[in-house]
């Protein structure tokens, strides 16, 4: 993990960023959505990727429980893996813009260092969505039954138990899903997103 590319040298490509994101009639950009086991982080990238799709915009979900059975299938959850899962995703998520999609990235991602480390990676295209459902709600949802084992100590390093949530300092867009129905929440993001999205 820690060998770095020598030698290497940046290639332009012919076909630019801004061709490919043209072709397809829309600005890339990368909802990042971040908070606690249980939040509602993915419930939520997958209704908001729906209305996106069926807007006509291309898009693309990185979803955490998926993208650690392939691409980051060797990382586990002590802090430099979640510091390296972290990475891998924000440059993925860089790659599918450059392909010129809406990526929807939903990853727990708890120390802000990484976070800031993702939007520096992706760029202005960045925008931070953090589902702040507090602990005590996702334990009593407990909906993969996590939480109880986290408690016996049978899941070591849990989120919000034994390892570290930070809080988001300057998120962009805020929901707490103890408050509103996935729809109310779903539009509420599409409220906050809608300056973002272009059709040209
Ligand atoms: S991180 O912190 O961003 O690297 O985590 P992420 O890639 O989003 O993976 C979180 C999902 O992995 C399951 N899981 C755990 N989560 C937190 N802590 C520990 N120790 C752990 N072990 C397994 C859990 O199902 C998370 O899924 P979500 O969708 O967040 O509930």
């Amino acid at each position: 993990l820690h060998h770095s590319s020598t030698n290497i040298v940046w290639q332009e490509t012919v076909i630019t960023r801004e061709i490919r994101s043209r072709q397809k009639m829309q600005t890339p950009l990368t909802l990042w959505f971040t908070g606690l086991s249980g939040s509602g982080k993915s419930t939520l990238a997958n209704e908001v990727e729906k209305r996106l799709v069926n807007s006509g915009y291309h898009t693309m979900l990185l979803d955490g429980d998926n993208v650690r059975h392939g691409l980051n299938k060797n990382l586990g959850f002590q802090e430099s893996d979640r510091v390296e899962n972290i990475r891998r995703i924000a440059e993925v998520a860089k790659l599918m813009n450059d392909a010129g999609l809406i990526t929807l990235a939903s990853f727990i991602s708890p120390y802000e260092r990484d976070r800031t480390n993702a939007r520096e990676i992706i760029g202005k295209e960045y925008i931070e969505i953090y589902v702040s459902t507090p602990l005590v709600e996702c334990e009593k949802r407990d909906v993969k039954g996590l939480y109880k084992r986290a408690r016996t100590g049978e899941i070591p390093h849990f989120t919000g138990i034994s390892s570290p949530y930070e809080l988001p300092i300057n998120p962009d867009i805020e929901i707490n899903t103890c408050h509103y129905s996935l729809q109310e929440a779903t539009d509420h993001i599409m409220t906050k997103i809608v300056g973002y999205l272009t059709r040209d």
